[in-house]
């Protein structure tokens, strides 16, 4: 057989060779082989792991959580420094797994961290026991890389600077038939002075809307009730696509799609939420009335060294308007502390936002220097004590009011979605409400996939405890 042109079609021929290779492994060693997955890092992250384990499912691999496997692969982050120190933690400590089979262990890893040049380099010169490297752009390319590898014996680095078209997913099995990611976008335009995603991810790129909705479509018919649209900006969605087509008007095509309940999409950036979005949300009835809005910084001061086109007026004033117009949103938000310049006021207008703003529940992050991103470059970098005081000060704050705001549905009633069996008590499952709130309640795995009512009894902080009622 010819190798095809179409990619698509070529990986799926890949992912047959590599599953005659398997094959005959299994056979030598007499068990099945077994892949171990680890993703660091954002939801992106996450869904292009899913796709990457249906892949090696396809070529025979049977999945484990250790990494004492056959195939194990790391899906690394670079947001902030810390992610890529625990992925050279974890390289070093496989090494002596690796030797200890012989070297017989394919050692993968990919993600936004492979696009640093500096980050290549090192794997190149200490790291020779890595047999596959890939970036961002070419994760698609998973099985032909492996085949290379299986069949050359050599380590393999692929990595693009730019992404080349679109290419559409091998179809996948996916884990959770109910609940499933979809990318709507890749890449990132805003350039946040602090933010090396424009830089690891490249130039934002929508997909067509008939491809994502045939997507879609495809899982509910295998079972969905919930779709997570993922992009790093949704609400610019459509802007480099030739036809007109907003992000409210992607989840208008969304909501004609039958028997899908729920429809939930992240992340908002504040200065591209548009009017008509908050109006299709407030009208729908599928729509999930939460919305991951990040902050970054309560002071306008400190917003526009970070690049991000809006004021804490501004902020404020979506948050009202969103509020407004659905009386029972959840607002989520990420806040970073210790951006170059920052001061103690400048804390003191965050924590005003946040005492204002009320959110559900905040990611807080302390500022980490990405080299190449403009504020590595600035002066008047937060020293270390100042960052931990200011950090612990907003936790303080985010947990005072995310626990009063969360606890706003004690005693009343609504429809949780049941992800699995509870992991402490295997006589509750646990589930989401529409604004994510977890809630764990008496019930078995027959409920899992399904939108029960459940009575919110108790709110413990971040989580609810209730009791499925009669319908
Ligand atoms: N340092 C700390 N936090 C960062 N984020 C992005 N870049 C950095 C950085 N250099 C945070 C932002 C973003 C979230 C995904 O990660 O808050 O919204
Ligand atoms: Fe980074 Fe800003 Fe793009 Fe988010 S919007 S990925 S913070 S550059």
């Amino acid at each position: 057989m010819d190798i095809p042109v179409n990619e698509t079609e070529r990986q799926l021929y890949y992912i047959e060779k590599c599953r005659e290779i398997v094959e005959g492994l299994e056979k030598e060693y007499g068990r099945k082989l077994t892949c171990g997955i680890f993703t660091f890092g954002c939801q992106m992250n996450f869904h292009d792991s899913e796709k990457i384990r249906a892949s090696l499912e396809r070529m025979g691999f049977v999945p484990t959580d250790t990494e004492d496997a056959d195939f194990v692969l790391y899906n690394t982050c670079t947001v902030r420094e810390n992610a890529n120190e625990r992925v050279y933690g974890r390289l070093g400590q496989i090494k002596a797994l690796k030797k200890k089979r012989n070297d017989r262990m394919i050692i993968a890893l990919c993600g936004c961290m492979m696009q640093e040049p500096h980050v290549i380099e090192k794997i190149r010169k200490s790291y020779g026991y890595v047999d596959i490297v890939f970036g961002t752009h070419n994760i698609y390319k998973m099985a032909e890389l492996l085949y290379r590898r299986l069949t050359s014996g050599s380590q393999i680095i692929d990595i693009w600077k730019e992404a080349k078209d679109i290419v559409e997913d091998v179809p996948a099995d996916r884990k959770f038939s109910f609940k499933a990611g979809v990318n709507i976008m890749y890449g990132c335009n805003n350039f946040c002075s602090y933010c090396i995603v424009p830089y690891v991810r490249g130039r934002e790129r929508s997909r067509e809307p008939e491809d994502i909705v045939k997507e879609v479509k495809q899982y509910v018919e295998d079972g969905a009730k919930e779709v997570m649209l993922l992009g790093q900006n949704v609400n610019s969605y459509g802007k480099n696509l030739e036809r007109d087509v907003t992000f409210a008007g992607l989840l208008k095509m969304m909501e004609d799609i039958p028997g899908l309940e729920r429809i939930r999409f992240m992340t908002s950036h504040p200065k591209d939420l548009s009017d008509e979005l908050i109006k299709v949300m407030a009208e729908s009835d599928r729509i999930c009335k939460h919305i991951h809005l990040p902050l970054q910084s309560g002071s306008s001061r400190i917003l526009k060294a970070m690049n991000r086109h809006y004021t804490k007026e501004q902020y404020l004033e979506l948050v009202d308007k969103l509020k407004a117009a659905m009386p029972d949103i959840s607002i989520t938000t990420d806040i970073i502390v210790g951006f170059p310049g920052e001061d103690d006021d400048d804390l003191e207008e965050t924590l005003d936002v946040v005492r204002k703003a009320g959110f559900d529940s905040a990611f807080t992050f302390q500022y980490s220097k990405r080299t190449g991103t403009p504020a590595a470059a600035m002066e008047n970098q937060v020293s270390e004590e100042d960052m931990t005081r200011r950090f612990n000060r907003l936790l303080e704050v985010v947990q005072e009011t995310a626990t009063a705001r969360t606890a706003r549905f004690e005693g009343k009633t609504a429809g949780v979605l049941v992800e699995d069996i509870n992991r402490q008590d295997k006589s509750m499952v646990t589930g989401r409400l529409e604004n994510n709130t977890v809630v764990h309640f008496k019930g078995d795995a027959s409920l899992i996939g399904k939108i029960v009512d459940v009575r919110l009894d108790e709110c413990k902080g971040f989580y609810y405890i209730g009791s499925a009622v009669d319908s």
